[in-house]
C-alpha cells in the first residue's frame, strides 16, 4: 500500500530538499549505502571480497539534466575504476551504471550516454573488469537496451538489466539469452503503469520464473538478482537442470539486504554478488529500497522524528 506513495516521494524534488538537509543519522542511510566517496565504497568493496563475494559498485546519481554533471559521474567512475585497480580488487570487482546519469535524458542524449558508456566501458576493460548497465523507469527501457546493443557491437562483456515486472521482458530474454551476454535479472523497482508492467506481487513472480527459465536455458551468462528465497531455489533447480554449474551463472543482492543469505550462498559454492552504491545522491536510492519494505520505512520516520 506504501510502495505507490514512497515511489512518488523518490520523484519529489521538495521533499528530497527537506529530508536531505536534516541530519539524518548516518546508520539509517548507512545500512543501504555504505559510503559517500571513492575511498569508503573501495574499503567496503576490499572487505566483501575478503568474505569471498563479489562486488558491483555504484556511483549514486539519476536524472542528471546538467551535462556538466554526467561528465562528473564519468570522471568519478574513472577514479573508482583505477581506485580498484590500485587494491588489485578487478577481478572480483565490476562496475554499475545507470545511463540517466551520464546523460540520458539531455537532449541528443542517447549519444551522449552512449559516448560516456564508452568510455566508462574503456576504462574497465583497461583494467581488467566489466560494465553492467542499469535499467531504470519504462519510459529509458527502449533507449537503454539500445545504448547496451551499440556498447556491445564494441564491448561484448557488457551487462544488462531486465526487470522481470514488465510484460516485454520475457521477449527481452529471448533476445539476450545469447552466447556471451550478461544479463541481470531483477523484478523491478520503479512505479510502472499496468499498461506496460504486472503490479501485482504474484504475477511478477510468475513472470520472473518465465524469464528465468528463458536465460537459464540460454547461452549467456545469468545474474540472478533477488533476496526472494523462493526465486532463489526455483532458480538453483533451474539451472541444475541445464547443468550449469556455480561458474555459469551467479546471485546478485544489494548491499545491507539479507546478508546472512549472501554468505550462506557464497559457503554453499554459488557465486555471489553485491551491489555496492555509494555517494552523496542516496535519496532516490533509499526510497526506493524503503517501499519494498514498509517495516524499514518507520525505522526511517522515527529515526527523523528522534533529531
Ligand atoms: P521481494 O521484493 O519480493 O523481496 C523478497 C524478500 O527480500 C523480502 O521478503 C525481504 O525479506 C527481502 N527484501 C527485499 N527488499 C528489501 C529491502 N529493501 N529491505 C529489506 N529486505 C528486503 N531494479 C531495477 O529496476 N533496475 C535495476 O537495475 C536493478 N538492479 C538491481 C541489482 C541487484 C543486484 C538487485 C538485487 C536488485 C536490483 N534491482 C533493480 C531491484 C529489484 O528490481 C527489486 O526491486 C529488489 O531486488 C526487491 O525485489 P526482490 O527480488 O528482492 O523480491
Amino acid at each position: 500500500m506504501l510502495r505507490q506513495p514512497m515511489l512518488l516521494l523518490a520523484k519529489s524534488q521538495a521533499v528530497k530538499r527537506l529530508v536531505t538537509t536534516v541530519p539524518v543519522t548516518r546508520a539509517v542511510v548507512a545500512r543501504y549505502v555504505p559510503g559517500e566517496n571513492t575511498e569508503e565504497a573501495v574499503e567496503t568493496a576490499a572487505a566483501l571480497i575478503a568474505e569471498g563475494m563479489n562486488v558491483s559498485l555504484d556511483f549514486l546519481g539519476e536524472d542528471t539534466l546538467q551535462e556538466a554533471q554526467a561528465d562528473a559521474t564519468v570522471a568519478e567512475y574513472l577514479r573508482l575504476l583505477h581506485a580498484l585497480a590500485g587494491r588489485g580488487l578487478t577481478a572480483s570487482a565490476e562496475v554499475s551504471v545507470k545511463l540517466t546519469a551520464i546523460g540520458l535524458r539531455l537532449p541528443n542524449g542517447d549519444k551522449i550516454a552512449l559516448e560516456n558508456a564508452r568510455t566508462i566501458c574503456q576504462a574497465a576493460r583497461d583494467v581488467g573488469t566489466d560494465v553492467t548497465i542499469d535499467m531504470e523507469d519504462h519510459t529509458v527501457t527502449d533507449a537503454t537496451l539500445d545504448v547496451l546493443h551499440e556498447l556491445r557491437r564494441e564491448f561484448p562483456e557488457t551487462g544488462g538489466v531486465l526487470q522481470a515486472y514488465l510484460h516485454r521482458t520475457e521477449q527481452d530474454c529471448h533476445d539476450l539469452a545469447g552466447t556471451g551476454s550478461r544479463i541481470r535479472l531483477c523484478k523491478g523497482a520503479y512505479d510502472e503503469p499496468a499498461d506496460v508492467a504486472w503490479r501485482d506481487r504474484h504475477e511478477i513472480d510468475l513472470s520472473y520464473v518465465r524469464c528465468l527459465k528463458v536465460l537459464l536455458a540460454g547461452d549467456g551468462y545469468p545474474m540472478i538478482a533477488s533476496h526472494d528465497p523462493r526465486m532463489i531455489a526455483i532458480a538453483q533447480r533451474i539451472a541444475d537442470d541445464h547443468g550449469r554449474g556455480p561458474g555459469g551463472h551467479e546471485f546478485q543482492m544489494l548491499y545491507g539486504i539479507r546478508p546472512e543469505e549472501q554468505r550462506r550462498l557464497a559457503a554453499a559454492g554459488e557465486s555471489v554478488r553485491v551491489y555496492l552504491p555509494y555517494g552523496q545522491e542516496w535519496w532516490g536510492y533509499l526510497t526506493r529500497r524503503l517501499a519494498e519494505r514498509p517495516a524499514n520505512l518507520s525505522f526511517f520516520v522515527r529515526s527523523l522524528m528522534s533529531r
